[in-house]
């Protein structure tokens, strides 16, 4: 089978019970997409499948085979989206553990346009942040959204 992966094309047959974001961190070595709930609770594990937002801990690896897939780690590679630093210059960022997942979302929420701030809530509202509360991260989005499409 064949996963597209940011970009990049990897062959392999996974079980056909493995589960995508076990083939992303242990099979890929892509481990910026994080394991919280592992019940579609947190939104940490969030990756793009064709550009939307998907738990990879609710989703089989072979049904996304010949998809193209986005982590984190294709976001922007090798330096920081307006997003990331709005984020990072925003305080949206603490401890980190959310972050991939949730700017995976704010960034399919960008690439259709320029959200309402109810749009922003309502976008996010899955992806789950234990340290920051949401108002800087809302924040952070708005003022990339300012700024153009995000990658
Ligand atoms: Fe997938 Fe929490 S680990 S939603
Ligand atoms: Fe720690 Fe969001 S920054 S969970």
């Amino acid at each position: 089978m064949r996963f597209r992966v940011n970009g990049l094309d990897y062959d392999l047959n996974p079980e056909a019970d493995r589960l995508l974001v076990d083939l992303l961190r242990e099979g890929f070595g892509l481990t910026g997409t994080k394991r919280g709930c592992e019940d579609g609770s947190c939104g940490a594990c969030t990756v793009l499948v064709e550009g939307e937002p998907r738990h990879a801990c609710l989703t089989l690896a072979r049904r996304v085979s010949g998809k193209e897939i986005t982590t984190i780690e294709g976001v922007s590679p090798g330096r920081l989206s307006h997003l990331q630093r709005s984020l990072v210059d925003s305080g949206g960022l603490q401890c980190g553990f959310c972050a991939p997942g949730m700017i995976l979302t704010a960034v399919a929420l960008l690439r259709r346009g320029k959200p309402t701030r109810d749009e922003i809530r309502e976008a996010i509202s899955g992806n789950f942040c234990r340290c920051t509360g949401y108002a800087k991260i809302i924040e952070a989005i708005e003022r990339a959204a300012e700024e153009g499409p995000t990658p």
